[in-house]
């Protein structure tokens, strides 16, 4: 069945203390509605719609950026769930199939929990993500008549013997999309709140002879963030899944508490990870690549055999080949290494291209930038940069040619040369100790 997401995301944000929307705070590198989104993505749906409110157009960039087909609307007034739901009605106007209500700051909602969800929507017209809540708090509470649920009461509104109740609502709801339009154009704000409860859907849709049910999950997947400490801590839960979840994959952590992985970051079997490594989004290693200690790595490709590090940057458009070794204190941006390229110490590798078995001594730069354009290095397999080489691009060297230490390249340099392109070495004998004799005599003098 057809079905299409609604993620609410209008909420102030308040207790965020911030000027960017709640939803656009990251979580492993991505705005923790993309996570959200992510979520969804597990009933593969073929219409997704974003209610935003303040700050609505960074919202929207932020979720087109992860999905360029989504439908961003605008709730100006944040008067309930209910009534935020409605503003999507236009949007989904002649959809039919499933809607799925998800929450822009509810993060970790598994696919597996959405899909138990969506199979159960064969036997009920309303499907309710509920969980045994340890601290019911104010969530609302799910009322239940055997296995149908009867209606959901907020806190607010509840009674004591309600309150009591701790099989509570997640927020996210399943229904026929068009049915969910009907249910919450009936809701009313004739509450403790004074807003519309998308939670009052149930009662009215079981007064309607509908039958509702509830999916429950884990806890910690229902997780809403609603304070830079509640961010923290979510970040610490997937930065603890995402470490368990490489493990398993078959990749060594040798400090896993330590490193930190982007929402994207893909690792190959029987790669290692040494401390204190920094994934930024982007990020796929092969398998058997050695990621050492103190590197930090974001929109890059590491391939089979590779090893980076320790303490390298590898910045966005790095890919390096199989057996690429990529040393301390190396920073490499959108540059392709080929196969065996060596790059080991104290360099600056940007815009370029580097051949196969190439060795970039140490100190080398390629200077890209004039200031206003960018320039492009090219280096041919096999050639040999010598230490503090700078590479004043646009310059290309030919396969196998040789640059002299300390050389400023600013021709191109043809295969098999050799390019020296610094001062002539001038030795003036005993210069030195004359010198320091003189100085010395000068500083006796002076005592
Ligand atoms: C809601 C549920 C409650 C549930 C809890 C789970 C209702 C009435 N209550 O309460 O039963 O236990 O979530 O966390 O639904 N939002 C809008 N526009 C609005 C209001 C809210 O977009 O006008 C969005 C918020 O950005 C947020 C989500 O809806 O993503 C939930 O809103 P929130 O105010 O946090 O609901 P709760 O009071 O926590
Ligand atoms: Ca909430």
């Amino acid at each position: 069945m057809a079905t299409a997401l609604i993620i609410l995301g209008a909420g102030m944000g308040t207790r965020m203390n911030s000027d960017l929307p709640k939803v656009l705070h990251p979580i492993a590198g991505a705005p923790m509605l993309v996570h959200a989104m992510k979520s969804g993505m597990a009933l593969a749906p073929e219409r997704t719609v974003i209610v935003a409110g303040q700050g609505a157009k960074a919202v929207e960039t932020a979720a087109r950026d992860h999905d360029p087909e989504v439908q961003i609307v605008v709730q100006t007034e944040q008067l309930g769930t209910a009534h935020a739901v409605a503003q999507a009605s236009d949007a989904l106007s002649g959809f039919t199939g499933d809607a799925i209500v998800l929450y822009g700051d509810t993060p970790f909602i598994r696919p597996e929990t959405l899909q138990a969800m969506a199979a159960a929507r064969a036997r009920h017209d309303i499907v309710v993500l509920g969980f045994q809540a340890a601290d019911p708090g104010r969530y609302g509470r799910l009322i239940m008549a055997g296995d149908k649920l009867n209606r959901i009461v907020e806190f607010k509104d509840a009674t004591k013997t309600e309150r009591a109740v701790s099989l509570c609502n997640s927020g996210v709801v399943a229904a026929d999309a068009q049915t969910l339009f009907d249910l919450v154009a009936a809701v009313g704000n004739d509450n403790a709140a004074g807003e519309y409860y998308l939670t009052d859907i149930v009662g009215i849709a079981t007064a309607r002879g509908l039958s509702a049910t509830v999916v429950t999950c884990d806890e910690a997947e229902t997780l809403g963030i609603n304070s830079r400490a509640e961010l923290a801590a979510a970040e610490a839960l997937f930065q603890a899944q995402a470490r368990k979840a490489a493990m398993a994959d078959g990749v060594t952590l040798t400090a896993p508490e330590t490193v930190y992985f982007a929402h994207d970051t893909v690792i190959g079997r029987d790669s290692t990870v040494e401390p204190n490594v920094v994934f930024g989004p982007g990020v796929t290693i092969e398998s058997g690549a050695m990621i050492r200690a103190f590197s930090h790595l974001e929109g890059c490709h590491v391939s089979r055999g590779a090893v980076v590090g320790p303490f390298a940057r590898l910045r966005p458009g790095a890919e390096l080949a199989e057996n690429v070794k990529v040393g301390n204190f190396v920073e490499i941006k959108n540059a392709v290494l080929d196969e065996g390229a060596k790059v080991n110490h104290l360099s600056y590798i940007g815009d370029a291209a580097v051949g196969a078995q190439a060795n970039i001594g140490a100190g080398t730069i390629t200077c890209n930038y004039d200031g206003v354009f960018k320039h492009h290095t090219t280096i041919g397999a096999a050639a040999f940069i010598g230490s503090n080489t700078m590479l004043v691009a646009p310059v290309t060297i030919g396969k196998g040619a040789m640059t002299g230490s300390g050389s400023v390249i600013t021709r191109d340099v043809g295969a098999g040369d050799l390019a020296v392109a610094r001062a002539k070495q001038d030795n003036k004998a005993g210069f030195a100790a004359r010198f320091f004799a003189k100085l010395r005599a000068q500083k006796n003098k002076g005592a």
